[in-house]
């Protein structure tokens, strides 16, 4: 997927607000490195700044690596994809929010940070846990069905015990795991739904015609309204899985 940086750090936001509850997890120690994998537009890991000696971004993205540069100039940024990291053993913490959901292979993307830590390295990650926008991914699945068009998701978000054992076997013991529901309200009250969906299904969106497309927004809305609308903004039915764990050996 295109990420529009300067579109995400406006509308989305509160993703950057949520993962910060995760920064208490991480020690502090000056002569410690830290790894934010999937960092956007440098957010939390300028907060990381804080708690570490060497901390580095790195995101797919050059677009939103570009803007992390900007933004905070003080950090080390670089374009890089999660799996692959061709790190040895380098990283005391690996630390990442919202991004691991992105990722199909998650079998190879804990390998990647496995191999990727020191022993005795911490992992601490956040991100979709199964049945994350169960509501919404419906909708728009059966709207688009309605024009003969399949839509499977490209997602995924993992049941814990799974990606536990994918972490296990990855060779990381895991220390806390657990999901939760975080319903999250979007930004932008009656239209937030709609800027929402414009940008996490663009690629889908795409395949229309500019008319077609607004058809569509306007039935995922409807189909959804009624669990996802306070009549002030939409709440996204968001679910979350945490995790912390160690390197093994
Ligand atoms: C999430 O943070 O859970 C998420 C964000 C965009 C698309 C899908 C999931």
């Amino acid at each position: 997927m295109k990420w529009d940086a300067k579109l995400y750090e406006q509308k989305h936001g509160f993703v950057a607000e949520y993962g910060e509850s995760l920064l208490p997890m991480i020690p502090v120690n000056p002569k410690q490195s830290i790894l934010d994998i999937g960092c956007g537009t440098g957010t939390l890991t300028a907060m990381l700044g804080k708690k570490g000696g060497r901390v580095v971004g790195i995101d797919s993205s050059a677009d939103m690596i570009e803007e992390a540069r900007k933004l905070h100039p003080e950090i080390e940024f670089q374009t890089k994809d999660a799996l692959n990291l061709e790190y040895q053993g380098e990283w005391d913490v690996i630390f990442s929010n919202a991004v691991f959901h992105w990722i199909r292979d998650q079998k190879k993307l804990l390998e990647q940070v496995s191999q990727a830590l020191r022993p005795g390295g911490l992992l601490v990650c956040e991100f979709g846990a199964e049945g994350n926008i169960a509501v919404i991914e419906k909708a728009f699945q059966a709207v688009l069905a309605k024009r003969g068009v399949s839509y499977s998701s490209k997602f995924c978000f993992p049941a814990t015990e799974k990606f536990c054992a994918l972490a296990e076997s990855a060779g990381l013991t895991v220390e806390n795991a657990f999901d939760f529901d975080r319903p999250t309200p979007l930004k932008e009250g009656e239209k937030g739904l709609y800027y929402w969906a414009r940008q996490f299904y663009r690629d889908e969106l795409e395949a229309f015609t500019g008319e077609e497309q607004e058809k569509i927004l306007a039935e995922l809305e409807e189909e959804t309204r009624q669990r996802l609308y306070n009549g002030q903004e939409w709440v996204a039915d968001y679910r979350r899985l945490r995790m912390a764990a160690r390197k093994r050996g």
